[in-house]
């Protein structure tokens, strides 16, 4: 016959080893789990970014200028570099675009002899100004601010990816 207080002797001891196990586990993860969601809750920088001298436009064209991400996240690998449309307007006058579509993201391609940007995604395209032409896209083509310096280089300020994209409507 078994020895009821040994049962629950072994019972106890289970548990307490199952909740210190638990316990350990969480003290582990804490710091963990805070590393890889702090960035996301901490608010992007808005950064100026240098992307040439002004002479290396030409007016009237439109070109994609790189530059890295201000605020990548840890695991961002070569994704930190990113771009936007620049577009020589006038002799001392730009504008800039996102590269990326209102609709869900995609990164639009400039078709120069169309003068349209398109979206590989979905069919969605935008007339040389950022405005929607056709397809799906529910907006234009996020804006980017440009200014030139005392020196003559032109410099965007880009906007985070997620204040890009629309929420699906
Ligand atoms: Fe561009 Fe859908 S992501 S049209």
């Amino acid at each position: 016959m078994q020895d009821d207080s040994l049962v629950t002797r072994r019972r106890f001891l289970s548990r307490v080893s199952l909740a210190l196990s638990g316990l350990a586990g969480a003290v582990v993860s804490v710091p963990i789990v805070a590393y890889l969601l702090s960035p996301l809750l901490e608010p992007a920088r808005a950064e100026w970014r240098d992307v040439g001298l002004v002479e290396n436009f030409q007016v009237g064209e439109t070109v994609e200028v790189a530059y890295d991400d201000p605020s990548p996240l840890p695991w961002a690998g070569q994704t930190v570099r990113t771009a936007v449309w620049l577009r020589r307007t006038a002799d001392q006058s730009f504008s800039a675009f996102g590269i990326n579509c209102s609709h869900l993201g995609c990164p639009v391609n400039w078709r120069p002899r169309a003068e349209l940007f398109l979206c590989p995604c979905h069919g969605g395209v935008y007339y040389a100004d950022g405005t929607v032409a056709g397809g799906p896209p529910p907006r234009p083509l996020t804006t980017v601010a440009v200014r030139i310096t005392a020196d003559q280089r032109v410099q965007v300020l880009p906007r985070p990816l997620a204040q890009t994209i629309a929420p699906s409507a």
